[in-house]
């Protein structure tokens, strides 16, 4: 853990009090509404020194600390991509100060593309595992024999079950599948997405996977849902596009926002 996070963590304990989040969250693209509703305080990345810049239209960089159904949660409005910097470090600091509050359970959110038939824009897709199409990895550097992460269950399960209880109980079809990270940001081109539907994945995003690297190496249980913003390339007519992302977010948003406090309240 760095002293940056420890002292951030001070901080925002200061402004926010001591008690630990249960739950992390990290809000993708058009998925911010959340944050707005969680009784609490909210702090500007920019007054947490070191905190990403987090630039992409439709996130709102601002950490959001309070209550969400009584459960207490640390809720990251803005993430940053690693196509925005070239790190692929570029949430760690967060992911530190979440753990350095007390933080131990993480529930990640993104935008992304599919290539299930069975799955379509609008809908949800909670991970069951990932392929790191990037080859890139946030741990390089990492002089620790802590890289070494084992990754044979980074999604959970436990925190899986209760994600799809709730889903059950709200009636809203929450199906698993493997999500593929690609750096962007350019979209990918019809062949790629070929290539990884045939290597096993189901839906494909700019995300995520970084986070939950780190977030395993902190030692922290992780959970991620997709929103299905659009059918990846070339499995559609439609036009990609990061308006047509932020645009069609806002469907799936609803339902994954019921699900989470569904889960909060069903603790
Ligand atoms: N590809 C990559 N990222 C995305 C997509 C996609 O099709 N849709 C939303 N985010």
């Amino acid at each position: 853990m760095s002293r940056n996070a420890e002292e951030l963590a001070a901080l925002i304990r200061d402004r926010a009090g001591a008690a630990a989040p249960v739950y992390g969250m990290v809000l993708g693209s058009g998925l911010g509404h959340l944050a707005g509703t969680v009784d609490g305080v909210a702090i500007d990345y920019a007054d947490l020194a070191g905190f990403p810049h987090a630039g992409v239209s439709g996130h709102n960089p601002k950490l959001v600390i309070g209550d969400l159904e009584g459960v207490r949660v640390a809720v990251f409005g803005g993430r940053a991509h690693y196509y925005e910097s070239g790190r692929g470090d570029a949430m760690r600091l967060p992911l530190e100060v979440l753990k350095a509050l007390g933080g131990e359970r993480l529930i990640l959110t993104n935008a992304a593309g599919s290539m299930h038939p069975g799955i379509d824009p609008g809908d949800l897709m909670m991970l069951s595992d990932h392929i790191n199409f990037s080859g890139l990895n946030p741990l390089i550097g990492e002089s620790t024999d802590a890289r070494f992460v084992p990754m044979t269950h980074a999604y959970d399960p436990g925190m899986r079950a209760a994600l799809r209880a709730a889903a059950e109980a709200e009636g809203i079809p929450l199906p698993e599948g493997i999500y593929a990270w690609y750096s962007g940001p350019s979209f990918e081109t019809p062949a790629e997405i070929r290539a990884i539907r045939m290597l096993g994945a189901d839906a494909v995003g700019m995300s995520t996977v970084p986070e939950v690297i780190l977030a395993r190496f902190l030692g922290l249980q992780v959970a991620a849902i997709s929103t299905i913003t659009n059918k990846a390339a070339g499995l559609s007519d439609e036009q990609i596009s990061h308006d047509h992302t932020k645009a069609m977010a806002p469907l799936g948003a609803e339902k994954l926002e019921r699900i989470l406090r569904r889960m909060l309240r069903d603790g």
